[in-house]
C-alpha cells in the first residue's frame, strides 16, 4: 500500500491531526482514522459502513461507477464464459487459477468431502415440512460445528483449509436434502462420478426408484449461475461473517451467520421476490402501475432486483444473465412469458427520470430468478442457491481475515442520542 497523510481539525478550536491516507491497487484511496479517537475524542459516523473500507482485501473488486467485478482480477465475463464454478472457487481461495495438476487435487478433495455426516440427517426432521429452506440451511449448516471438533482450530492452516472444503462440498448436500424434505422424498446421497453442479441437480431431482440424467444445458446454466453469485466484496452477508469470525467463532457459525443476512429480501433474498413480482405484475400492461408504485416515497414496494449499494450502473452480472436467459430458455425450448415482463419492466425503468437521476440498474438478482425457474428450481430454493454459489466468497474472506495478523474483534462505536444520566424512581412516584 503507497501512502500519504491527510490533516484533519475536528472543530474550530480543534487540535489538527495529520492521518495517513492509503492508495490499493485499484479503487478510492482509504484515511486510516484508527488514530482518530485517540487523538481528538471523536468518532467518525458512517451508518452501514456505506463510505467505510472495513479491511483489506486481495479477493474481489467492484467498479461500480463502470460497472466491474474482478476475481482476483480477472473480469468476471471471462470466467462466467470460459471457467467452472470449482475452478472460481480455487482462484478465490488460493488467488490464482490452479494448473492441470493443482486443480485435479482440488476437485478430488472437494468430492471426498460431498457426504455429511449421518447424525446431521437427524437435524432435518426438527422442522416442519413448509419450513423455509433457508431456515434450514441456517440450523443445518450451523449445525456442522457439532460434528467436526478435529479441525476447528481456526489458528490452524490446516484445520481451516479442511473446514473451507468441507463447507464448499457439502452445501450442494445440504441444500438438496432441505429441498427433498420439504417434498416428504428420501435423500440421495451424492455421486462422486458427477461435476458440482450436475451432483447438486441429482440431488435435486433424482429418485432412488429411477436413474436421473442430468441435462447438460441445465448443468452449465447453473454452474454459471453459481460463479456469478461466488463473490462480491464485503457485502451484507460477508460482512456478517468476517464480523462473526473476528470474534473466534468456528467457520461453521460464521457461515451460518452469513446464510441468515443473505436471506433479507434487501440482500440475496431479491432473487425470489423478483419472481413473486412479476408474477404479481402478470402482464407488459400492468407495468405502468408498478413503477408509478416504486417512485411513490410513501409506497414501500420498491422495484425488487433493481437498484444496488455499489453500482451505479448496469451489475456486469445482471448482464451476463440476462444473455443467459435467452439462450437456456431456447434451449430449453422454454417461453417464460415472465421474461416478457421483466426485459419490459427494465426498457420501462430505464427510461423513467426517477430510476435514471437515482443510478438504479438491474442487479444480479433480477434475471436470475427467471433462469432458475426454467432450469426447474423452485422459487423458495432461489436464495439457497445464492447461498451455495456465495458459500466459497464467504470462506475465502473468512480465511483471508484470519490469516491477517493485525485483525481485532470487529466493535464499531455509536453516536449516542439517548438520556443522559438520571437516578432510578420508585413506582410509587412515576406519573
Ligand atoms: C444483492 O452488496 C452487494 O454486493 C449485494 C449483492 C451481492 O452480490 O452480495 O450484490 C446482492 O443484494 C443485490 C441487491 C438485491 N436487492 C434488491 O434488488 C432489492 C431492491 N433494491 C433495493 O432495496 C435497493 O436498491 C438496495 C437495498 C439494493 C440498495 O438500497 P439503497 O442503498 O438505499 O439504494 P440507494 O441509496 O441507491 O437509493 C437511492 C434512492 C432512494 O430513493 P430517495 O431516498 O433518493 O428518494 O433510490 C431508491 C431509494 O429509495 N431506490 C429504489 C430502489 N432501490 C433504491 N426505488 C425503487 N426501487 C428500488 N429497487
Amino acid at each position: 500500500m503507497s501512502e500519504d497523510t491527510c490533516n484533519l481539525r475536528v472543530g474550530d478550536s480543534g487540535k489538527e491531526v495529520k492521518l495517513p491516507v492509503y492508495s490499493g491497487t485499484l479503487g478510492p484511496k482509504v484515511v486510516d482514522i484508527r488514530k482518530l479517537y485517540g487523538q481528538t475524542g471523536t468518532f467518525t459516523f458512517d451508518p452501514g459502513f456505506l463510505a467505510t473500507a472495513s479491511c483489506e482485501s486481495k479477493i474481489t473488486f467492484i467498479d461500480g461507477e463502470k460497472g466491474v467485478l474482478l476475481y482476483r482480477g480477472y473480469p468476471i465475463d471471462q470466467l462466467a464464459q470460459h471457467s467452472s464454478h470449482l475452478e472460481v472457487c480455487y482462484l478465490l481461495m488460493y488467488g490464482e487459477l490452479p494448473t492441470a495438476g493443482q486443480f485435479a487435487e482440488f476437485r478430488s478433495n472437494i468430492t471426498r468431502h460431498t457426504m455429511v455426516h449421518e447424525g446431521l440427517k437427524n437435524f432435518y426432521n426438527g422442522f416442519r415440512r413448509d419450513a423455509h429452506p433457508m431456515a434450514t440451511m441456517v440450523g443445518v449448516v450451523g449445525a456442522l460445528s457439532a460434528f467436526y471438533h478435529d479441525s476447528l482450530d481456526i489458528h490452524n492452516p490446516e484445520h481451516r483449509e479442511i473446514s473451507a472444503h468441507r463447507l464448499i462440498a457439502k452445501m450442494p448436500t445440504i441444500a438438496a436434502w432441505s429441498y427433498k424434505y420439504s417434498l416428504g422424498q428420501p435423500f440421495l446421497y451424492p455421486d462422486n462420478k458427477l461435476g458440482y453442479a450436475e451432483n447438486f441437480l441429482r440431488m435435486m431431482f433424482g429418485v432412488p426408484a429411477e436413474d436421473y440424467e442430468v441435462n447438460p444445458v441445465v448443468a452449465r446454466a447453473l454452474d454459471r449461475i453459481f460463479i456469478l453469485h461466488a463473490d462480491h466484496e464485503q457485502n451484507a452477508s460477508t460482512s456478517t461473517v468476517r464480523l462473526a469470525g473476528s470474534s473466534g467463532a468456528n467457520p461453521f457459525a460464521c457461515i451460518s451467520a452469513g446464510i441468515g443476512t443473505l436471506w433479507g429480501p434487501a440482500h440475496g433474498g431479491a432473487n425470489e421476490a423478483v419472481l413473486k413480482m412479476l408474477g404479481e405484475i402478470g402482464s407488459v400492461k400492468n407495468i405502468e402501475a408498478c413503477i408509478r408504485r416504486s417512485e411513490d416515497p410513501k409506497d414501500p414496494f420498491r422495484l425488487m432486483g433493481f437498484g444496488h449499494r455499489v453500482y451505479k450502473s448496469y451489475d456486469p452480472r445482471a448482464k451476463i444473465i440476462r444473455e443467459s436467459c435467452h439462450e437456456v430458455l431456447a434451449e430449453l425450448g422454454v417461453n417464460d412469458p415472465l421474461l416478457d415482463v421483466a426485459m419490459a419492466l427494465e426498457e420501462k425503468a430505464l427510461n423513467e427520470d426517477y430510476f435514471i437521476s437515482r443510478q438504479l440498474y438491474p442487479n444480479v438478482d433480477f434475471y436470475s430468478g427467471i433462469i432458475l425457474k426454467a432450469i426447474g428450481i423452485p422459487t423458495n430454493m432461489f436464495t439457497v442457491i445464492f447461498a451455495l454459489g456465495r458459500t466459497v466468497g464467504w470462506v475465502s474472506h473468512w480465511m483471508e481475515m484470519i490469516k491477517e495478523p493485525d485483525t481485532v474483534i470487529g466493535r464499531p462505536r455509536q453516536l449516542y442520542t439517548g438520556a443522559t444520566n438520571r437516578d432510578y424512581k420508585p413506582i410509587a412516584k412515576r406519573r
